[in-house]
């Protein structure tokens, strides 16, 4: 990753198009095709059955460009079928998807033409440097030969592989490995980027470098980005919209403010830190904060000299609570350090949405052609049972696989199919 991280050039390449392409009016997905100009990735009842197994369960989904949408879900909820649907490479039951308007049950090659993927398992050919499995995805993905080297140079900087380009990918380290798979992502210049776990296996610090990365590519090229992860701290910090998953079911989505709305526990804080000398009398500060209008209850952080809790009476509003505490703080002339709003975190709007009970709606079982109702109003009946089922999550190993399925040209130097390596 660039120490000083340049603007991202909003380009796109010559003939190459932004808005959605046409597709064929679909028949019995309703509003699949309606139009819109900055929808990228829209499902509506995408459902993938294995035998008795709904692995995807009716999902409905909108993923605008500009926008980076989290799907956030314990081992087995159903991301990365979700994430196959999309890209064509498992086929749904029932339901429909639309990817920059193409269908992927029809047109994958096309659909992976304008979205950059990376799997949950990233596989590059180990006897190739990284620059040269890079050359291989932009020769696959036939970008013009004279701007082949310079996407190469970029998105390896962007990544922060410069370093170890020209090393043998078989000498990468996981995150390394990782890194890679999101230059490859990014190679073909994409309208859509759909990461499957991108981060599971990155450092801290490179942590930050993708997220930061990837918030440039919304920003400043109007990407629309799909992840699926099960670390809350990422997911909350990164997303623009967050969808929860319990067995298969879209069981909320939407802002961490509407999430919180929705799933939170109701009680609405605002922190309060004074940089008052450490023993001096706080009895004063202490009781204006107690008496701003709309203040129920004031509590000490966890050590002292911490910001102080300010819980805010049911029916007031947390926004003209923090107004009042600005004024009162400036009237009696104390030192305000900090003030924020705070919002229930993301772990906890998490076990409060898949501990729902179910509602008969929910239950009810749905022909399958059924207009489904919104997402947030179908909780998952064994959301629960699934939490306590499934161990503490933990980062999937990442193992060298075959690459994922690319458009068959003939290079006159290409490597060996994944089938011929040994
Ligand atoms: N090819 C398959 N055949 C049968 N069942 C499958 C198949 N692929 C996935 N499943 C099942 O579908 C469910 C959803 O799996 P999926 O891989 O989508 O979960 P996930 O949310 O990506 O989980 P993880 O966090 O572990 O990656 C699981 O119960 C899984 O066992
Ligand atoms: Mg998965």
């Amino acid at each position: 990753m660039s120490a000083s991280p340049g603007r991202i050039a909003p380009k796109k390449r010559p003939g190459r198009r932004l808005a959605a392409a046409p597709t064929a009016p679909s028949v019995g997905a309703t509003g699949i095709d309606a139009p819109s100009d900055s929808i990228r990735i829209r499902t509506r009842g995408l459902t993938k059955r294995y035998d008795d197994l709904v692995a995807v369960d009716h999902l409905d989904l909108d993923i605008h460009a500009g926008e980076i949408f989290g799907l956030l879900g314990q081992n087995g909820a159903g991301k990365t079928t979700t994430i196959l649907m999309l890209l064509g490479l498992t086929e749904p039951t029932s339901g429909a998807a639309r990817v920059v308007g193409l269908d992927p049950s029809r047109g994958p090659l096309q659909v992976k033409r304008r979205v950059g993927y990376m799997p949950d398992s990233v596989g590059f050919y180990g006897d190739l440097t990284g620059r040269e499995n890079l050359r291989y995805t932009a020769r696959l993905n036939r970008i013009p030969a004279e701007l082949t080297e310079t996407t190469i140079d970029e998105v390896l900087d962007q990544v922060g592989l410069t370093d170890r380009a020209d090393d043998k990918t078989d000498t990468y380290s996981r995150g390394m490995l990782q890194r890679l798979g999101i230059a490859d992502a990014l190679v073909k210049d994409p309208d859509v980027l759909i990461l499957d776990e991108p981060t599971t296996a990155i450092d801290p610090l490179g942590v930050t470098e993708v997220l930061e990365l990837l918030r440039r590519l919304v920003r400043e090229r109007g990407m629309a980005v799909l992840l699926s992860s099960h670390l809350l701290n990422q997911v909350q910090s990164v997303c623009d919209r967050i969808g929860i998953f319990a067995s298969g079911k879209l069981i909320g989505q939407g802002t961490m403010e509407q999430l919180a709305a929705r799933f939170g526990d109701g009680r609405r804080e605002v922190e309060v830190g004074l940089d008052l000398p450490q023993g001096a009398d706080d009895r004063h500060a202490r009781e204006v904060l107690r008496k701003v209008p709309g203040v129920e209850s004031l509590d000490d952080g966890p050590r002292p000299g911490d910001p102080w809790t300010l819980t805010v009476a049911p029916g007031s509003d947390p926004a003209a609570v923090r107004s009042a505490v600005l004024a009162a703080v400036a009237a009696e002339g104390l030192p305000l350090a900090s003030i924020r709003a705070v919002l229930p975190s993301l772990e906890d709007v998490y076990r409060r949405a898949v501990a729902r009970p179910a509602t008969a709606a929910a239950a009810r079982p749905r022909p399958s052609n059924e207009d489904t109702p919104a997402a947030e109003d179908t909780p998952a009946a064994d959301a629960r049972a699934d939490l306590d089922r499934v161990p503490a999550a933990a980062p999937p190993p990442v193992r060298v696989v075959a690459p994922d399925p690319v458009e068959p040209v003939t290079l006159p130097s290409d490597p060996p199919s994944p089938e011929e390596k040994p």
